[in-house]
């Protein structure tokens, strides 16, 4: 099939990449000129696993191309994605500019029918405002169908090829079908391809993430409530993970979620329905913990120094929202960074991949380290940030001789308290008790 896929993000790099590898010819359009330079040069723009190896693959089959022209790309495909950024408004709800802009521009170009496909996160009504807007000006028919991606960065290759489930909104027996036709490859072990309508599988989107946005705040608070009490969240976790009625993933406390989906998801779903006047009061509560979660290791770093942290050296590992991915939107470590530099101290980080995005944004105010323990020299304290696998098991003897203090405040649960206490280090986690 000819397919064109709108917006190359996370998303839509994926989509374009991973439907090419099923043999279909696919055109990948962006506004942003040097990203498709680079990609017409063979560079992947985003650090996503295995992505690579189908990127070049397809690209030398000749089934994967790049262009800034919508009108090249709309000429193309009988398939159009949009994998378009619906980022936060000022108010909360998602902007729906870039969606509703690229499709008014389709309305104007396109001379034969063809679908348009909504992968990007979009509220509750939306593909109707497609239509309508494509209505203004098509010349001939088209279907609108919406399509929400359940992709996790750091897994999207192996998500998009092997989906749990796909979601199709869509009233047209013939985009329908087309849909059916296109994923068949992907779900040939029987997952199933879910039919519903618009308004039905848009709202799927936003309450997968609302959920489990939910889940893992659920549990920081039952982390945040252990340290009170003296219970271990890592017992209390296992032991409640165990039921399958509640399941044992997104139960892993931590300093919050972060990423470009959650964040913005939840708050766009809360604007959504407070402008019908329905209060979602459990989407408030998520929203406001999640906020204090990212800094609740600062009262910790706070106390240890005795509210003295000017020109303390810290060193942090870990800056992407969460490992496998170079994206630091909404990141917890942006919090943590912000939080300890407006307290005078002098931060050296480390990430395996989003260094250069965490460069952007904090320029000169850091410095960078190219490697773990280069990251830790002389260091007042360790402040862990991201779950990345190489700092699960870290040569302890050479983090002690080069830590100047043996202080670790860890964010993320990466190692066990006995561990901890036999190294002879000073350890805060997050609902566990504090080795001294
Ligand atoms: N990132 C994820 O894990 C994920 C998962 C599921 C769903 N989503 C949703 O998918 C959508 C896209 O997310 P993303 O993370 O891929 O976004 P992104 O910001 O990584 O990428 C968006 C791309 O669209 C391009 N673009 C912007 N305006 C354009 C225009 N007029 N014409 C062509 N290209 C244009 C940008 O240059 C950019 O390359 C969002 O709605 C998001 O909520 C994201």
């Amino acid at each position: 099939m000819k397919i064109t896929v709108v917006g190359t993000g996370y998303v839509g790099l994926v989509t374009g990449t991973c439907l090419a590898e099923t043999g279909n010819e696919v055109i990948c359009v962006d506004i942003d000129a040097d990203k498709v330079a680079k990609m017409r040069n063979g560079i992947v723009p985003i650090y996503e696993p295995h992505l690579d190896v189908l990127f070049e693959r397809n690209i030398k089959a000749n089934r994967l191309r790049f262009t800034t022209s919508l009108a090249e790309g709309l000429a193309h495909g009988d398939i159009i994605f949009l994998a378009l950024p619906t980022p936060e408004d000022e108010d909360g709800s998602a902007d729906l500019r870039y969606v509703l802009d690229v499709s008014e521009e389709i309305g104007k170009m396109i001379k034969e029918y063809k679908v348009i496909v909504d992968k990007s996160t979009v509220p509750v009504g939306t593909a109707d405002k497609v239509v309508e807007v494509i209505s203004r000006h098509a010349i001939c028919d088209f279907d609108v169908v919406s399509n929400p991606e359940f992709l996790r960065e750091g897994f999207a290759v192996d998500d998009f090829l092997k989906p749990e489930r796909i979601i199709v909104g869509s009233s047209s027996e013939r985009a329908t079908s087309l849909m059916k036709k296109l994923y068949a490859p992907f779900v040939r072990s029987g997952n199933p391809v879910i039919i519903m309508d618009e308004r039905s599988a848009e709202l799927t989107k936003y309450a997968a993430n609302a959920f489990l946005a939910t889940k893992i705040t659920f549990m920081n608070e039952i982390a945040n409530y252990c340290e009170k009490v003296g219970a271990d969240v890592d017992q209390v976790r296992v032991g409640l993970g165990t039921d399958s009625r509640i399941g044992k993933r997104f139960l892993f406390p931590g300093i919050g979620y972060g990423g470009s989906c959650f964040p913005k998801d939840v708050k766009a779903l809360k604007k959504a329905g407070a402008d019908l006047q329905y209060d979602f009061k459990i989407l408030d509560s998520v929203l406001k913990i999640n906020s204090t979660q990212k800094t609740i290791l600062i009262p910790k770093i706070e106390a240890y120094f005795n509210s003295d942290l000017a020109n303390k050296k810290i060193a942090i590992w870990g800056l992407a929202f969460k490992p496998e991915t170079d994206d630091i939107r909404e990141a917890p470590s942006i919090d943590i960074i912000n939080a300890l530099l407006k307290r005078g101290a002098n931060l050296t980080v480390f990430d395996p991949e989003a260094m250069p995005n965490i460069q952007k944004l904090f320029g000169d105010k850091l410095t960078y380290a190219n490697s773990l323990y280069e990251t830790t020299e002389d260091a007042d304290a360790l402040v862990i940030c991201t779950e990345w696998s190489i700092f699960r098991t870290p040569n302890y003897q050479k983090l002690k001789q080069l830590l100047k203090n043996r202080v670790i405040f860890d964010g993320r649960n990466l190692y066990n308290l006995e561990d901890m206490e036999s190294e002879g280090f000073t350890y805060f986690s997050i609902g566990r008790k504090q080795i001294n």
